[in-house]
């Protein structure tokens, strides 16, 4: 298909595996999912703080700030959902390809969306993290205002309401955004990173 759009693919002289070497860690993405409200960038924003600490090249890319311009043209049925997070994966993907980690905080509520990224990116690359958190709970803290306009009838295909939510299959990391602190949640990410020899 390429060869019919006239393109072809440049290798970079500079590889990821060099960049690897000059930073002193490994690339992947950091995927965070959970319905709204559960802190999916609240923790992202903890977890990139620590890596900031510890010089670590790394980059959020959140869902309310990427639909303010690159996806802005995309709203909530299922076919934008779905092109939302596949371009937010090419884009993650370019994040490893620079040697740096790319923490993506979206609701991203279809398994076979996340799988896609998934299957993108090389094996090892693709950490699902699961922001767990009731609905119940997500309503409660409604930090945005979000749930009460869906219960006025403000908005529709709400995930959680009127639009579904898949929890993932196998996620490589589950954190308790119910019970725990952020500061928990960011801790168990970074020392699975640790543990893991990412960082
Ligand atoms: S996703 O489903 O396509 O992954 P994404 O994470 O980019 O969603 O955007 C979700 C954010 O958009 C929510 O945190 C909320 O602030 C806002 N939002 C507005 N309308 C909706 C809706 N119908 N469903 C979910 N989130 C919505």
């Amino acid at each position: 298909m390429s060869e019919q759009r006239n393109l072809t693919w440049h290798a970079s002289t500079i590889t990821k595996d060099l960049r690897h070497r000059k930073n002193g860690h490994k690339s992947a993405i950091l995927w965070f999912t959970g319905l709204s409200g559960a802190g999916k960038s609240s923790i992202a924003n903890a977890v990139s703080l620590k890596l900031f600490d510890e010089s670590i090249q790394h980059f959020v890319l959140d869902g309310d700030n990427v639909r303010h311009g690159l996806n802005k043209d995309l709203g909530f049925s299922e076919e934008d959902r779905k092109e939302n997070i596949r371009r937010i994966g090419e884009v993650a993907k370019l994040f490893i390809d620079s040697g740096q980690f790319a923490i993506t905080a979206f609701i991203s509520p279809f398994q076979e969306d996340r799988n896609a990224v998934r299957e993108l990116v090389g094996e090892d690359e693709f950490i699902e993290i699961h922001v767990k958190c009731s609905l119940a709970e997500c309503e409660k803290r409604d930090p945005k205002g979000l749930y009460k306009k869906v219960k006025q009838g403000e908005i529709k295909n709400f995930t959680g309401i009127d639009s579904p939510y898949e929890a993932p299959e196998s996620p490589e990391i589950v954190v308790d955004a119910e019970n725990d602190s952020v500061e928990a949640c960011s801790d168990q990410i970074i020392a699975y990173l640790h543990d893991q020899q990412y960082i």
